[in-house]
Protein backbone atom coordinates (compact mmCIF):
# COMPACT_ATOMS: atom_id res chain seq x y z
CA UNK A 1 0.00 0.00 0.00
CA UNK A 2 2.48 2.33 1.10
CA UNK A 3 4.19 1.65 -2.42
CA UNK A 4 1.38 2.85 -4.45
CA UNK A 5 0.84 5.71 -1.94
CA UNK A 6 4.50 6.83 -3.10
CA UNK A 7 4.42 5.83 -6.92
CA UNK A 8 0.76 8.57 -6.54
CA UNK A 9 2.61 10.91 -4.55
CA UNK A 10 5.63 10.94 -7.38
CA UNK A 11 4.02 10.73 -10.26
CA UNK A 12 3.67 14.46 -11.12
CA UNK A 13 4.03 16.03 -14.70
CA UNK A 14 7.64 16.28 -15.56
CA UNK A 15 8.93 18.87 -18.68
CA UNK A 16 12.42 18.26 -19.14
CA UNK A 17 13.28 14.85 -20.19
CA UNK A 18 16.75 13.27 -21.28
CA UNK A 19 17.09 11.77 -24.79
CA UNK A 20 17.10 8.40 -23.61
CA UNK A 21 14.43 5.94 -25.34
CA UNK A 22 11.93 4.05 -23.93
CA UNK A 23 11.76 0.14 -24.73
CA UNK A 24 9.36 -1.27 -26.14
CA UNK A 25 8.44 -3.59 -23.28
CA UNK A 26 7.70 -0.31 -20.93
CA UNK A 27 5.62 1.05 -23.85
CA UNK A 28 3.40 -2.26 -23.95
CA UNK A 29 3.19 -1.99 -20.26
CA UNK A 30 2.03 2.07 -20.69
CA UNK A 31 -0.59 0.78 -23.62
CA UNK A 32 -1.96 -2.44 -21.35
CA UNK A 33 -2.62 0.11 -18.38
CA UNK A 34 -4.81 2.04 -20.67
CA UNK A 35 -6.44 -1.51 -21.96
CA UNK A 36 -7.48 -2.15 -18.46
CA UNK A 37 -8.75 0.91 -17.53
CA UNK A 38 -12.48 1.08 -16.71
CA UNK A 39 -15.14 2.30 -19.35
CA UNK A 40 -18.50 3.35 -19.23
CA UNK A 41 -20.95 0.54 -20.37
CA UNK A 42 -17.57 -0.82 -21.44
CA UNK A 43 -17.92 0.70 -24.34
CA UNK A 44 -14.02 1.42 -25.19
CA UNK A 45 -14.37 3.88 -27.39
CA UNK A 46 -10.50 4.74 -27.05
CA UNK A 47 -7.66 4.26 -29.07
CA UNK A 48 -3.86 5.01 -29.06
CA UNK A 49 -1.34 6.56 -31.66
CA UNK A 50 2.11 6.14 -30.75
CA UNK A 51 4.42 8.42 -31.64
CA UNK A 52 8.31 6.95 -31.12
CA UNK A 53 10.42 8.13 -34.15
CA UNK A 54 12.57 11.60 -33.77
CA UNK A 55 11.20 12.83 -36.79
CA UNK A 56 7.32 12.22 -35.90
CA UNK A 57 8.02 13.33 -31.96
CA UNK A 58 9.49 16.84 -33.40
CA UNK A 59 6.40 17.10 -35.33
CA UNK A 60 3.83 16.36 -32.79
CA UNK A 61 6.24 19.04 -30.12
CA UNK A 62 5.66 21.42 -32.30
CA UNK A 63 1.72 21.11 -31.98
CA UNK A 64 1.77 21.26 -27.90
CA UNK A 65 2.49 24.43 -25.58
CA UNK A 66 3.74 23.62 -21.81
CA UNK A 67 3.83 25.10 -18.70
CA UNK A 68 1.16 28.02 -18.84
CA UNK A 69 2.08 29.56 -15.71
CA UNK A 70 5.30 29.80 -16.56
CA UNK A 71 7.44 32.28 -18.86
CA UNK A 72 8.10 30.46 -22.11
CA UNK A 73 12.11 30.26 -21.56
CA UNK A 74 11.28 28.43 -18.13
CA UNK A 75 8.40 26.28 -19.34
CA UNK A 76 9.04 25.24 -22.53
CA UNK A 77 11.38 21.89 -23.14
CA UNK A 78 14.72 23.67 -24.74
CA UNK A 79 16.29 21.33 -27.47
CA UNK A 80 17.74 18.44 -26.04
CA UNK A 81 14.95 18.41 -23.36
CA UNK A 82 12.13 17.48 -25.09
CA UNK A 83 10.16 14.03 -24.42
CA UNK A 84 11.17 11.00 -26.67
CA UNK A 85 7.57 9.41 -26.68
CA UNK A 86 3.96 10.56 -26.99
CA UNK A 87 0.78 8.80 -26.99
CA UNK A 88 -2.42 10.30 -28.69
CA UNK A 89 -5.37 9.50 -27.15
CA UNK A 90 -8.79 9.42 -29.52
CA UNK A 91 -11.94 9.62 -29.13
CA UNK A 92 -14.32 7.28 -31.57
CA UNK A 93 -17.52 9.53 -31.82
CA UNK A 94 -19.55 6.68 -32.62
CA UNK A 95 -18.98 4.73 -29.76
CA UNK A 96 -19.13 7.39 -27.27
CA UNK A 97 -19.07 11.17 -27.96
CA UNK A 98 -18.56 12.08 -23.98
CA UNK A 99 -15.97 9.60 -22.87
CA UNK A 100 -13.96 12.46 -21.23
CA UNK A 101 -13.66 10.32 -17.68
CA UNK A 102 -12.66 7.44 -19.93
CA UNK A 103 -9.68 9.41 -21.17
CA UNK A 104 -9.29 10.39 -17.76
CA UNK A 105 -8.81 7.02 -16.40
CA UNK A 106 -6.47 5.68 -19.50
CA UNK A 107 -4.48 8.66 -19.30
CA UNK A 108 -4.05 8.24 -15.39
CA UNK A 109 -3.55 4.49 -15.69
CA UNK A 110 -0.91 5.19 -18.54
CA UNK A 111 1.04 7.84 -16.66
CA UNK A 112 1.44 5.55 -13.11
CA UNK A 113 2.22 2.36 -15.70
CA UNK A 114 5.02 4.78 -16.38
CA UNK A 115 5.75 6.25 -13.35
CA UNK A 116 6.09 2.80 -12.37
CA UNK A 117 9.27 2.64 -14.22
CA UNK A 118 10.84 6.06 -13.48
CA UNK A 119 9.50 7.62 -16.85
CA UNK A 120 7.37 10.57 -16.55
CA UNK A 121 5.16 12.42 -18.26
CA UNK A 122 2.95 15.65 -19.23
CA UNK A 123 -0.52 15.40 -20.09
CA UNK A 124 -1.04 17.91 -22.73
CA UNK A 125 -4.27 19.82 -23.15
CA UNK A 126 -2.92 22.34 -25.02
CA UNK A 127 -2.44 21.68 -28.59
CA UNK A 128 -3.21 21.90 -31.96
CA UNK A 129 -5.53 19.37 -32.51
CA UNK A 130 -6.72 20.25 -36.09
CA UNK A 131 -3.15 19.78 -37.05
CA UNK A 132 -2.22 16.86 -34.78
CA UNK A 133 -5.55 14.87 -36.35
CA UNK A 134 -4.28 15.37 -40.11
CA UNK A 135 -0.54 13.89 -38.83
CA UNK A 136 -2.25 11.34 -36.95
CA UNK A 137 -4.27 10.47 -40.02
CA UNK A 138 -8.02 10.43 -37.90
CA UNK A 139 -10.96 9.81 -39.58
CA UNK A 140 -14.17 11.79 -39.44
CA UNK A 141 -15.40 9.17 -36.69
CA UNK A 142 -12.23 10.27 -34.46
CA UNK A 143 -11.65 13.13 -32.54
CA UNK A 144 -8.00 13.96 -30.41
CA UNK A 145 -8.83 14.07 -26.86
CA UNK A 146 -5.42 14.69 -25.90
CA UNK A 147 -1.78 13.60 -26.80
CA UNK A 148 0.19 12.82 -23.19
CA UNK A 149 4.28 13.01 -23.53
CA UNK A 150 6.74 10.97 -22.17
CA UNK A 151 10.47 10.31 -21.50
CA UNK A 152 12.97 10.04 -18.31
CA UNK A 153 12.78 13.17 -16.74
CA UNK A 154 15.47 15.39 -15.74
CA UNK A 155 14.40 17.65 -13.10
CA UNK A 156 12.56 16.77 -9.76
CA UNK A 157 8.73 17.78 -8.98
CA UNK A 158 7.21 17.64 -5.27
CA UNK A 159 4.36 18.49 -3.97
CA UNK A 160 3.93 20.78 -0.96
CA UNK A 161 1.09 21.99 0.91
CA UNK A 162 -1.08 25.46 0.27
CA UNK A 163 -3.02 27.18 2.80
CA UNK A 164 -6.71 27.95 1.73
CA UNK A 165 -7.38 30.55 -1.12
CA UNK A 166 -3.46 30.27 -1.22
CA UNK A 167 -1.45 30.33 -4.39
CA UNK A 168 -1.55 26.81 -6.74
CA UNK A 169 0.25 27.67 -9.50
CA UNK A 170 3.39 25.55 -9.88
CA UNK A 171 6.25 27.16 -10.14
CA UNK A 172 10.19 26.60 -10.15
CA UNK A 173 12.92 26.60 -6.95
CA UNK A 174 16.42 27.72 -6.98
CA UNK A 175 17.39 24.89 -8.55
CA UNK A 176 14.64 24.62 -11.26
CA UNK A 177 12.86 21.70 -9.82
CA UNK A 178 8.95 21.88 -10.06
CA UNK A 179 6.66 22.60 -7.32
CA UNK A 180 3.76 21.90 -7.21
CA UNK A 181 0.76 23.18 -4.62
CA UNK A 182 -1.80 20.96 -3.81
CA UNK A 183 -4.50 22.01 -1.16
CA UNK A 184 -4.69 20.27 2.36
CA UNK A 185 -7.01 17.69 2.54
CA UNK A 186 -9.36 19.64 5.45
CA UNK A 187 -9.98 21.96 2.51
CA UNK A 188 -11.56 20.10 0.20
CA UNK A 189 -13.05 17.20 2.56
CA UNK A 190 -16.34 17.32 4.06
CA UNK A 191 -17.91 14.84 6.06
CA UNK A 192 -21.70 14.73 5.94
C1 LIG B 1 -6.45 17.67 -18.50
C2 LIG B 1 -5.05 18.19 -18.31
C3 LIG B 1 -4.48 18.99 -19.29
C4 LIG B 1 -3.17 19.45 -19.13
N1 LIG B 1 -2.60 20.18 -20.14
C5 LIG B 1 -1.32 20.61 -20.02
C6 LIG B 1 -0.68 21.29 -21.09
O1 LIG B 1 -1.26 21.53 -22.15
N2 LIG B 1 0.61 21.67 -20.93
C7 LIG B 1 1.31 21.42 -19.77
O2 LIG B 1 2.48 21.78 -19.68
N3 LIG B 1 0.74 20.77 -18.73
C8 LIG B 1 -0.56 20.34 -18.83
N4 LIG B 1 -1.15 19.63 -17.82
C9 LIG B 1 -0.37 19.35 -16.60
C10 LIG B 1 -0.89 20.20 -15.41
O3 LIG B 1 -0.39 21.51 -15.52
C11 LIG B 1 -0.44 19.52 -14.10
O4 LIG B 1 -1.15 18.31 -13.97
C12 LIG B 1 -0.71 20.40 -12.89
O5 LIG B 1 0.09 21.56 -12.91
C13 LIG B 1 -0.48 19.67 -11.58
O6 LIG B 1 0.79 19.08 -11.56
P1 LIG B 1 0.93 17.54 -11.24
O7 LIG B 1 0.45 16.78 -12.45
O8 LIG B 1 2.37 17.33 -10.96
O9 LIG B 1 0.05 17.27 -10.06
C14 LIG B 1 -2.44 19.14 -17.96
C15 LIG B 1 -3.02 18.32 -16.98
C16 LIG B 1 -4.31 17.84 -17.16
C17 LIG B 1 -4.89 16.94 -16.09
Amino acid sequence: MNDLMNLLKERRTYRRFCQKPISEEILAEILTAARYASSAANKQPLSYVVVKTPQKVQEVFAETKWAAYLPKEQGQPKAGEEPVLFIGVVQNLKINPNCDTDAGLAISNMTLAAWNHGVGSCIIGACNRQKLSELFGLTEDQKLHTVVAFGYPSHISRIENVEKDGDIRYHLDEDGNYVVPKRNLEDVVTCI
